[in-house]
């Protein structure tokens, strides 16, 4: 039980990852407010975990929601333990000139204001739990990926900005760190490799770009995530925590 009691907002965690780490938390004895697009998904998602926890609908690319969502929270629980952002969209598939505006500023505003958000609203009540702060990134942020141009921008912001939060609220006893998966097999990613050119061939290749020999499901990223909001990851902020099979090493093998 090494979340015993502790409340935690975790964005999108009606389904995928944020799903996975929403059982993660709950089994380690925490309590779940699960913020998601659907309030069916999001309570459906909750009662999954057992009594106790929280899931209803808030769009986290609008202030006004984020800031009613935490104060719900507040009221329902009375104290805010862990902020994990998590929510994200990944779409569209482009190179940077193909990109909408309002696609560059859904994916913003999703992925990256969203924290602006979380952060503005909740940090009062982890100043006073002496709380921190995960956010889900992605290993595409700091290496770039072809034809993602605008969502490598956003995750690249998100690892950056998880260093500079972790320097301002370190003196507060907030920690702010990031876990970078490179494939998870989520809803996100069977919608991805439709969009890809080639879709028949690209299990394979999401087998092939981890070096550990597989495509994995999100509880490594679960995994990972309970240690980062634990007491036991209790000296480490600032942290971007690739949870990438290896990855991001080296050349390929050699039977590539
Ligand atoms: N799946 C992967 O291979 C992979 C790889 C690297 C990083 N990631 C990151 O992991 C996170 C989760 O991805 P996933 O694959 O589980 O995705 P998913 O599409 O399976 O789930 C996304 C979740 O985010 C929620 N969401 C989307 N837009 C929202 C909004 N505006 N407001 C509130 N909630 C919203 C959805 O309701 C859902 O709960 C994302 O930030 C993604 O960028 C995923």
């Amino acid at each position: 039980m090494r979340l015993k009691d502790k409340v935690i907002f975790l964005s999108g965690g009606s389904t995928g990852i944020g799903l996975d780490c929403a059982k993660a938390y709950a089994a380690e004895g925490a309590k779940v407010v699960i913020v998601a697009r659907h309030a069916a998904a999001s309570a459906d998602a909750a009662k999954s975990l057992g009594e106790g926890h929280l899931g209803f609908a808030c769009d986290v690319s609008v202030g006004e929601q984020v800031e009613a969502a935490i104060a719900k929270t507040l009221e329902h629980f009375g104290r805010l333990d862990v902020i994990h952002n998590n929510a994200g969209i990944a779409t569209p598939s482009k190179p940077l000139h193909e990109t909408s505006e309002d696609e560059w500023d859904s994916l913003f505003n999703i992925n990256l204001k969203s924290v602006f958000h979380t952060t503005r609203f909740g940090l009062e009540a982890l100043k006073a739990s002496k709380g921190c702060i995960l956010n889900t990134s992605s290993l595409v942020g700091v290496m770039g990926q072809a034809i993602h141009a605008a969502y490598t921008a956003t995750k690249g912001g998100m690892n950056t900005l998880t260093k500079s939060m972790a320097l301002d609220y370190a003196p507060l006893g907030i920690r702010v760190n990031a876990v970078c998966p490179a494939g998870t097999w989520t809803p996100m990613l069977r919608t991805w490799c439709a969009e890809q050119p080639d879709p028949s061939s690209i299990e394979r290749y999401l087998d092939e770009i981890h070096p550990l020999g597989y495509c994995p499901e999100g509880d490594v990223i679960a995994d990972a995530s309970v240690f980062l909001v634990s007491n036991e990851a209790r000296f480490v902020t600032g942290h971007i925590m690739h949870v990438s099979g290896g990855a991001e090493l080296g050349y390929r093998r050699p039977n590539d």
